[in-house]
């Protein structure tokens, strides 16, 4: 898989894709993690890259010129599936989309900034709009590293053991249940019995149970209720 990262700001994204799982991914060629710098396609002297809004208003809007250059060029690189711009109005981000977007081959993950992108661009050139929460942040950039995270942790040969992202809270709906390890007694604060039991069947019966247990309490809209 393939993500193309576009950006006012990309040294913001060194950081998350330089550590841990992120890097390791990359290393292990499963994922391609490209970061551009949207300076990089300022068509003026002065290297601009967002104007007044028409017609008024607070707020700086990022020009569409430089933004379908970048676009453009990644396209006649290659073919991509989505062209996703991150933005508080999209549709908020949930394990299902980060599953269905493991399964692509090439992205585009534009980042917004200021008032926003001129419309046309969204209009035009943008296939998805994804949100990572109700609230706003200063930029896009913290979540297309929060996207793409969600999406690289779980392509096939990511995790070491594969299992672990099929056992993550939201991938059947319900909240991962509590750990534990050593030692199985601090200061008096005890691990449950049934872990250490080894009866592999118990555990796994406790461990849903208490998935369920947790889900009712703390996000009883998961479970429709
Ligand atoms: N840009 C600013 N705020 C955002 C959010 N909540 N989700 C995605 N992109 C954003």
């Amino acid at each position: 898989m393939r993500i193309d990262i576009i950006t006012l700001l990309p040294r913001l994204l060194e950081s998350p894709f330089s550590h841990s799982i992120l890097k390791r991914a990359q290393e292990k060629g499963l994922v391609d993690v490209v970061v551009h710098d949207l300076r990089d396609f300022a068509t003026n002297k002065q290297k601009q890259l967002d104007d007044y809004a028409f017609g008024g208003g607070a707020g700086m809007v990022m020009m569409i010129e430089p933004i379908d250059l970048c676009i453009s060029k990644l396209k006649s690189e290659r073919d991509y599936d989505e062209v996703i711009y991150m933005t508080p109005d999209g549709e908020l981000l949930k394990q299902g989309i980060a599953n269905e977007l493991s399964l692509k081959g090439n992205l585009i993950i534009l980042c917004g900034h200021y008032k926003g992108v001129d419309q046309r661009v969204r209009d035009h050139f943008i296939t998805r709009e994804i949100s990572i929460g109700d609230y706003v942040l200063s930029g896009g950039e913290l979540a297309a590293a929060v996207l793409a995270d969600s999406i690289i942790r779980i392509l096939p040969g990511v995790l070491s053991d594969e299992t672990s992202a099929l056992t993550d809270s939201f991938q059947d709906d319900l909240l991962a249940p509590p750990v534990y390890t050593r030692p199985s007694d601090y200061k008096g604060m005890k691990v449950p019995e049934v872990l250490l039991s080894g009866h592999e069947a118990k555990i796994e019966e406790w461990r849903y149970e208490k998935s369920v247990e947790l889900t009712k309490q703390k996000r009883p809209g998961l479970l429709g209720e």
